[in-house]
């Protein structure tokens, strides 16, 4: 993909999709740039997927305030970073869809409508948003948002009529409780307003940390972005996790839980060159800094040229903003279809 986006005029001339292709929605929370984990885990498929399918993807600015309503800049600040790590990576704004969700007011709206619909036990009950709030340190003071992201996230799927969800295994909860949704309201409207939707589980689908321990986050420093330089992926993996035991070349050494291996599977184009090398580290011979610096000479060819075409999509901003101000607007006009009939499901449409 060229680094300099067509520009808007360009974007505005997209043809109108086929209807008959199905309807992929992803989203993302805009509370960070994203990294490899992300790459690896689901961008590298929605580039494939926007060839096939009607693609719409989701700045999820909305849904990053849920925890962080008492720091928004953390979300502000990331929406372009989100969509420059986007384009950087080749999901073209020609064939996706990339919106706003605070810029669609039918998804907060939608939202309210489904609240309805929803116990605050079940949601209590909802596996990711359990661990997730046991992860946090919000004591007694949960906020509403949060507790009820799983039913804004089921507007956010329900507003595109999307049918086929790309996650990791953490969204298969967000999913579920969707499709409980749809079935309730169908039942009250006696007709089939909304459509189910089936998750995409992506081959890798949750990449570990550089450390092996903690979940991926830039404030541990345990993961590489998509920006990061030269320098600091040669850090990144010079930390990695191996395996504690192996202290010489010559012992063998564990290839299950060393991450470097991990990242070379997930990474290195040549799988059977990576088998040959994890059977060379088992019968010892083979040392941590060979298999690092294999891993970093693959990670440096994968992100020079995402991280040149980002630092050229991040210098220009209205760019960015022209592409998200064209995808909220047309998927405005979507979700304010699905609102209507969602409303007369309700019998609240008498005008
Ligand atoms: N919950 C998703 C995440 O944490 C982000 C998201 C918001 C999403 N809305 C979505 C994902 C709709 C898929 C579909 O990454």
């Amino acid at each position: 993909m060229s680094p300099m986006v067509q520009t808007r005029s360009h974007i505005m001339q997209k043809e109108q999709p086929s209807t008959k292709k199905e309807r992929v929605l992803t989203g993302d929370r805009a509370t960070g740039q994203l990294h490899l984990g992300h790459y690896v885990g689901s961008l590298q498929q929605r580039v494939m997927l926007q060839h096939d399918y009607e693609q719409t993807i989701l700045v999820a600015d909305l849904q990053g305030l849920t925890d962080n309503g008492h720091n928004p800049h953390k979300v502000s600040s990331n929406i372009l970073n989100v969509v420059a790590d986007y384009l950087a990576v080749g999901i073209d704004p020609l064939k996706t869809t990339i919106c706003l969700q605070s810029a669609i007011p039918a998804l907060s709206e939608l939202t309210m409508y489904y609240s309805n619909l929803v116990s605050v036990a079940r949601l209590q009950r909802n596996p990711t948003v359990k661990s997730e709030i046991a992860g946090k340190s919000f004591g007694s003071s949960i906020p509403a948002g949060f507790l009820t992201y799983p039913i804004s996230q089921a507007a956010d799927i329900t507003a595109f009529k999307a049918t086929l969800i790309p996650v990791g295994e953490d969204q298969l909860p967000m999913i579920e409780q969707t499709n409980e949704i749809v079935r309730k309201l169908n039942h009250i409207a006696q007709a089939e307003v909304l459509v189910e939707c089936t998750p995409l589980l992506s081959k890798v689908s949750r990449l570990p940390s550089c450390d092996g321990k903690s979940k991926m986050s830039k404030s541990m420093g345990n993961c590489i972005l998509l920006s990061d330089t030269d320098k600091q992926i040669s850090k990144a993996v010079k930390s990695m996790y191996t395996d504690p035991k192996h202290l010489s070349i010559e012992q063998p050494g564990q290839v299950e839980g060393n991450i470097v291996f991990t990242y070379l599977d997930a990474f290195h184009s040549d799988s059977a060159y990576i088998e040959q090398l994890k059977m060379r580290y088992r019968e010892g011979g083979l040392g941590d800094g060979k298999t690092k610096k294999i891993l970093e000479e693959c990670l440096q060819d994968i992100l020079k040229p995402i991280r040149e075409r980002r630092e050229l999509l991040i210098s220009d901003k209205s760019q960015l903003i022209d592409i998200l101000r064209v995808g909220s607007e047309k998927s405005q006009e979507e979700s304010n279809q699905v609102l209507n009939s969602v409303k007369k499901a309700f019998g609240l449409n008498l005008f």
